[in-house]
């Protein structure tokens, strides 16, 4: 995929740039043409002399060349098929946001004409802090390409979302970009429900599961940057996109998610469902908060509208329906009911009793299920690379 392709790699100062030495071998590997451009902070994290010898080109930090000979940021800016920064540092986003130019991998980024990808690093709450939120969402607006820190242990020894995505999932990333133009989702209109419902008991308290949407925000992420304008209905997560082919629409309760996919699904080509909807809210919400009386307090709950079984019925020759399954015993069994009561194209199996799979975590290993019973298993991977995966099994049921 990514065989030729001229790839320029800005790299800014951060501890992840460490990593950019195992990207520039991936990328090296599968016949990229690598060109790093680096500034003054990032060569204290990692040496010149190291990404030279992996890109096998000479690095650019400098106006001057080291024979005293001007270096042309325009022609290298112009060179790249893409600009690749990562890692991007709080810093470097606000100078492209605001278009400051003080250095020479500024300069490179403002003459450069191809498509920008940002992978930024940062400490968790520079990176939730409002200005470099609107920096992105600045950012966005250019069509820059984001993509997500993951969550995890940061160089603070603080726990939360910054740490720069893997060398691996930059090149799948990468990857799907390139596919973009020849993607079958380009120019389709993809529903995704994503994050867990909330069910009310009270004006103070709610019934719900520990869903965190990670699923569906990345395959959102995947499915926006394969060309597909997506609709997320999302429950509450902590979660942000900055994709601007990503339209948001913040829900909380199983009623509100069924709404909200109720108004769109006549204009989706695919709806993948990756919610975990409440099968069960309280029959009364208490107008005042319950106050704590008697020992024991019973709550009386009724079902849920099943969102997915009702798309099933709507459903139209030309749309496609993708539940998600997360079991615990007689999985494939179970999930291959699925397909059949909700009437599904797809079903991508979750086994709780896979170590990394399921809620909460940053990977996941799934099983996709077709109606006819043919199944895929996937390894144990990021849920980055997951979505990959999972749009790579959607593609071909297109018509
Ligand atoms: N789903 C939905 N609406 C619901 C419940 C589930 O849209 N009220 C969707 C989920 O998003 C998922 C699929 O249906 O894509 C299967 O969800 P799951 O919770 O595994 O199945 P249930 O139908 O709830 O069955 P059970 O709880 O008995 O396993």
């Amino acid at each position: 995929m990514l065989n030729g392709k001229k790839i320029l790699l800005g790299i800014t100062g951060s501890i992840a740039a460490y990593k950019t030495a195992t990207l520039i071998r991936l990328l090296v590997k599968q016949g990229a043409q690598v060109k790093v451009v680096m500034t003054e902070s990032a060569t204290q994290f990692i040496t010149p002399l190291t990404l030279s010898v992996l890109s096998k080109n000479p690095v650019h930090y400098s106006y001057k060349n080291e024979d005293g000979t001007w270096n042309s940021h325009v022609e290298l800016g112009l060179w790249g098929d893409v600009f690749l920064i990562a890692p991007l540092s709080a810093n470097t986003l606000a100078k492209m946001a605001h278009g400051l130019c003080d250095n020479f991998l500024m300069a490179a980024y403002l003459s450069a004409k191809c498509p920008i990808v940002i992978a930024p690093a940062m400490d968790r709450d520079m990176f939730l802090h409002p200005s470099t939120q609107n920096n992105l969402d600045i950012l966005s607006g250019y069509s820059t390409h984001l993509i997500m820190p993951n969550t995890g242990e940061l160089a603070s020894g603080l726990e939360g979302k910054g740490r720069m995505a893997e060398p691996d999932e930059i090149v799948l990333f990468l990857e799907a970009f390139f596919l973009t133009n020849k993607s079958k989702l380009k120019n389709k209109t993809i529903l995704i429900t994503a994050g867990p419902t909330q069910e009310a008991i009270d004006p103070v308290r709610f019934i719900s599961n520990y869903s965190s949407g990670k699923m569906g925000y990345a395959l959102a992420e995947a499915a926006a940057n394969r060309g597909a304008t997506v609709i997320l209905v999302s429950g509450s997560t902590s979660l942000t996109t900055h994709h601007t082919n990503i339209n948001t629409i913040h829900v909380i309760s199983a009623n509100e998610m069924a709404d909200a996919c109720f108004n769109h699904f006549a204009d989706a080509d695919i709806t993948i469902l990756t919610a975990a909807v409440a099968d069960y809210a309280p029959l009364e919400v208490s107008p005042n908060k319950i106050k704590k009386h008697d020992e024991q307090l019973t709550i009386t709950l009724k079902k849920n509208i099943d969102i997915a079984s009702e798309l099933g019925k709507r459903k139209k020759n030309n749309q496609l329906l993708v539940g998600f399954a997360l079991e615990t015993e007689n999985e494939i069994e179970n999930a291959i009911g699925k397909i059949q009561k909700k009437n599904l194209d797809l079903v991508i199996l979750n086994s709780l009793n896979d170590k990394g799979a399921g809620f909460a975590t940053d990977t996941n290993k799934i099983t996709a299920i077709l109606p006819n019973g043919e199944q895929k298993q996937f390894e144990l991977k990021s849920k980055v690379a997951v979505a990959q995966d999972i749009l790579n099994e959607i593609e071909p049921l297109l018509p």
